[in-house]
């Protein structure tokens, strides 16, 4: 492990080569100066991700100290958030859906970034730790422009101009997945999203793969199952363990993803009888192109 900064009291340190960093001897109920938040912001986007360790921070502090990294937004899923603060989503493996049974979360157990349906998907996903597993359920991080450089160039060309479309939940999954879910998609009549799959940073100008297999509808000329397998094979190709970082969860980390950078996934290699419990809040971005 390599100390990047040891700026004032605090220390970051980056994790793996490509992806992870952690910070420690900060309190996120204090306020951040800007030359403190400028940092942290430049760690979270050089690095991925990046994770506060050992925060105690309620719902509504959670809050007011993400909302210092930007504008917040809500999850377009609002079954499951903190009563009387519906920008912090519940994570729980203990959720039912409508119909009483335990509601499916696998979709995070699929590579994905979040709302790619959505115009201005979120810049930052963030993770708070309340309950976790004594052994595994980590989150998964990879970093996707790292991927995408290490593809042959003949990839590289052939998928730098696709583009997806993008729903609520991709037709090829209605039978599968949370049926509160699928009703939701299957009686909307919003238009699909349009986004690249190959994505410019806003910040940085570099390229990442970008997609949520479970919302893609269609990429380029493809039919919907197609575009499945297209993009099946395509994270085959382009995940290599060197890019992935595994958070293993304790309580109290609070962990920043850049999903502009960052594919992810949530973990369940853990005994289904622990509650698994995080609080979530997502920082609003920038049209992606
Ligand atoms: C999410 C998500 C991962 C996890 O909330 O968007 O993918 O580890 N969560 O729970
Ligand atoms: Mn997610």
């Amino acid at each position: 492990m390599t100390a990047l900064a040891d700026i004032q009291n605090f220390k970051i340190t980056k994790l793996t080569e490509h992806v992870g960093t952690e910070v420690t001897g900060i309190d996120l109920r204090d306020p951040l100066d800007p030359k403190t938040l400028q940092v942290l912001n430049d760690a979270i986007v050089d690095n991925v991700a990046l994770v506060f360790r050992g925060q105690q921070l309620t719902p509504a502090e959670l809050l007011k100290a993400v909302s210092q990294f930007g504008e917040l937004m809500p999850d377009q899923n609002q079954r499951y958030v903190v009563e009387g603060l519906p920008l912090v989503s519940v994570l729980s493996n203990r959720h039912k859906d409508s119909t009483g049974k335990q509601a499916k979360i696998a979709k995070n157990a699929n590579w994905h970034t979040d709302h790619t349906n959505q115009e201005f998907p979120p810049k930052f996903t963030t993770l708070y730790g309340v309950d976790v597993p004594s052994k595994g359920g980590g989150t998964s991080v990879c970093n996707m422009n790292a991927a995408f450089e290490a593809l042959p160039e003949d990839i590289k060309a052939r998928i730098t101009p696709m583009k997806t479309t993008n729903t609520l939940m991709s037709s090829t999954r209605y039978d599968s997945a949370n049926p509160d879910i699928a009703r939701e998609q299957q009686t909307s009549t919003k238009p699909p999203m349009v986004q690249p799959l190959v994505r410019t940073h806003p910040e940085r100008g570099t390229k990442a793969i970008y997609f949520h297999k479970g919302k893609v509808e269609t990429v380029a000329d493809m039919d919907p199952f197609e575009s499945q397998d297209f993009l099946a094979d395509l994270l085959d190709t382009a995940l290599k363990p060197e890019f992935i970082y595994v958070h293993e969860w304790k309580a109290g980390d609070l962990l920043f993803i850049d999903n502009r950078t960052a594919m992810h996934k949530a973990g369940f290699d853990y005994d289904p009888a622990e509650h698994r419990h995080l609080h979530r809040v997502l920082v609003r971005g920038d049209r992606p192109f």
